[in-house]
């Protein structure tokens, strides 16, 4: 949720860390400051609001050249979002700077013990007892990274932890249970981040820390250790896309960008999948053939968007793999008593791979003896080393709180598997896998074809900015299209939107048609007849009622045409890959909606990119 950023080594920090802090505001944009330490002394800087807000505040009154420095952007948990709750926090003395992502759950008893003692804390957060902990544990000896080790060893529930200290000059500590932190080894200088698109205009080497570790950073090396001081190995990694891929390159809007990205992405989610024997390889898979033959259920987990490719998986799993798939909000997957096993294979979806309900319905599948394969977008995040195995996908950074080519990227793993599933449990024959490799190779230019064809998306879009209310419907893999309709248009425009089973709308729903309520209908090919027919009898029914229809459906459909007051027009495609035509208009509808109405998309209101607390 919360962006952090550190530095050390021989340039202004502050510059490196306010420019990492741009890069990281999709993680929280609540309020943001920064901790510079010069002069053997430290100089905090924090204001409500946007990044904008504390840039203002620098401007006015800069803080003293350092090289060393911090800085956070937040989305709040404990305490309102103002500037007195904004981080740093610092301890009774001014020495010790704290910035922290996740939520400390024993914050209250620590608070208390540490009131108890006559430590005067200034804020609501969880965060600021960690600044006067170190405190005591500074006095108690040691320097800051021991002292956070030990803070560590008392700290319930998820956090990262970045601090400086007057009393050590050329360090800068970081630590990690549950939440993210990368490294940057510069030449020279080493960064801290949550994400490398922090740092990734001056390095794209990058180590990832792994649970409970701590890390010393200066600007000669870097020092990783778990809580008691023992050394850990790190892996190291280079990241694969540069800067220009963390910018706008032109658009107003990252979203605008992300969704042109698109075909580009697909095509590079499927690179190098077929191997020189025409079988279909999933490099990173490390779960065993055999193993995957003895699968006899899968149960797939994730949230939001990615919950919603889940819901599309399922399809394409029953019916290429042959196999029982069940799909679970990861939130709610381990309060159930669901039935797991050895030959249970769970698939968790995330983009960011720092989802924590995602990575706590992982663990809770592990604890069970489940298989676990992920779907990530980012290397080095928890989620990839958390699993088995890992497919990842190749959306590059997606910087808009919206997800849009993280989706289409993960609808292109979820086939990827599903027919790698077909491939070794033998329910389909290579040259049927192969086949429909081929197919999703063609699926990049289908996308290129939709989004030159969005004006009249955009148009519809501006006419219904003062609507209050849409609805989306589908059937089969296009109902949970018509979910992913809807959950964008609320995240974006802040509208009521839902999306329904089109054969659900006579049990209740249809109750809500009433004169000129926008309906979106994502029509199924024509191909599936038994689909096909059923919904354009859907579309009469809430016509009949006075609905506005709004319908997608495959170029060429001309029976849908009498019932549609807008037609939108998509390639043809086989249907369990309908989804990634269908899906592209439906972003393109919210965000020029949600511009329409005066909307920030890429950051829209109360949300944060990276959802990284229960
Ligand atoms: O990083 P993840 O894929 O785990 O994120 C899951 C959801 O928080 C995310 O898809 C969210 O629903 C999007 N903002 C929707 O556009």
């Amino acid at each position: 949720m919360c962006g952090i950023v550190g530095y050390v080594g021989g340039r202004p920090a502050l510059d490196v860390v306010v420019d990492g802090l741009a890069r990281l505001e999709y993680r929280g944009y609540d309020s943001a400051g920064v901790a510079i330490l010069a002069e053997g002394a430290l100089t905090t800087a924090k204001r409500a609001g946007k990044l904008v807000n504390l840039r203002e505040a620098l401007a006015e009154e800069p803080p003293p050249a350092g090289t060393l420095g911090m800085g956070h952007t937040r989305w709040a948990t404990h305490g309102a979002p103002n500037d007195r709750n904004a981080h740093p926090h610092v301890d009774c003395s001014g020495t010790v700077a704290v910035i922290h992502n996740g939520i400390i759950e024993n914050f209250a008893a620590l608070r208390s013990e540490l009131e108890e003692a006559g430590h005067k804390l200034g804020s609501d957060t969880d965060t600021e007892a960690v600044a006067h902990l170190l405190e005591d544990e500074l006095k108690a000896g040691g320097n800051l990274a021991d002292a956070m080790r030990r803070v560590c060893r008392r700290l319930e529930g998820a956090f990262t932890l970045v601090a400086m200290h007057t009393g050590d000059p050329d360090l800068v500590v970081g630590a990690r249970r549950n939440s993210p932190l990368v490294v940057g080894v510069g030449d020279g200088e080493n960064f801290l981040a949550s994400d490398v698109a922090a740092f990734i205009e001056h390095t794209r080497d990058a180590i990832e820390l792994g649970q409970d570790q701590v890390v010393e950073l200066r600007a000669g090396g870097v020092a990783v250790t778990d809580f008691e001081g023992r050394p850990a190995e790190v892996k190291e990694y280079h990241v694969d896309w540069d800067v220009s891929a963390a910018e706008k390159g032109g658009y107003d809007y990252f979203m605008l960008k992300e969704i042109a990205e698109q075909p580009r992405a697909v095509a590079d989610t499927l690179l190098g999948r077929i191997g020189t024997d025409g079988r279909l390889t999933l490099d990173e898979m490390r779960i065993s053939d055999q193993e995957l033959r003895e699968v006899d259920k899968i149960i797939i987990v994730a949230c939001g968007t990615s919950y919603h490719a889940g819901l599309i998986a399922k399809y394409a799993i029953e019916h290429w793999a042959g196999l029982p798939c069940e799909v679970e909000l990861a939130s709610e997957f381990r309060y159930r008593d669901a039935i797991l096993s050895p030959t249970t294979l769970v698939i968790a979806i995330s983009q960011s791979g720092e989802t924590m309900d995602a990575l706590m319905a992982v663990r809770h599948a592990r604890e069970q003896k489940a298989k676990l394969l992920g779907i990530c977008n980012v290397n080095g995040s928890t989620l990839p080393r958390e699993c088995d195995g890992v497919l990842y996908t190749h959306a590059g950074p997606e910087i808009a709180v919206a997800s849009t080519k993280a989706f289409l990227t993960q609808l292109v793993a979820v086939y990827l598997i599903a027919l790698y599933l077909a491939q070794v449990r033998g329910t389909k024959w290579g040259d049927e896998v192969f086949a429909m490799v081929q197919l999703l190779d063609g699926m990049p230019e289908k996308v290129d074809k939709v989004l030159e064809t969005m004006e009249p998306v955009r148009e519809l879009a501006r006419s219904l900015a003062g609507e209050r209310c849409v609805l989306f419907l589908g059937r089969h893999v296009g109902f949970p299209v018509a979910l992913e309709g809807a959950l964008k248009l609320k995240e974006l425009a802040y509208m009521h939107a839902e999306g329904f089973a089109a054969g659900e709308l006579k049990h209740g729903p249809i109750a809500l048609i009433e004169e000129g309520l926008p309906v979106v209908v994502v029509v199924p090919p024509r191909a599936r007849a038994v689909l096909h027919d059923k919904i354009v009898s859907n579309i009469q029914e809430i016509r009949a009622r006075g609905a506005r229809t709004i319908v997608i459906a495959e170029e060429g459909d001309a029976s849908v045409e009498p019932y549609a007051d807008t037609l939108i027009s998509v390639p043809a495609v086989p249907t369990l890959l309908q989804p990634l035509v269908t899906t592209v208009p439906l972003q393109v509808f919210a965000c020029e909606l949600a511009t329409a109405k005066g909307h920030d998309v890429d950051q829209p209101r109360n949300l944060a990119k990276s959802v990284t607390v229960e």
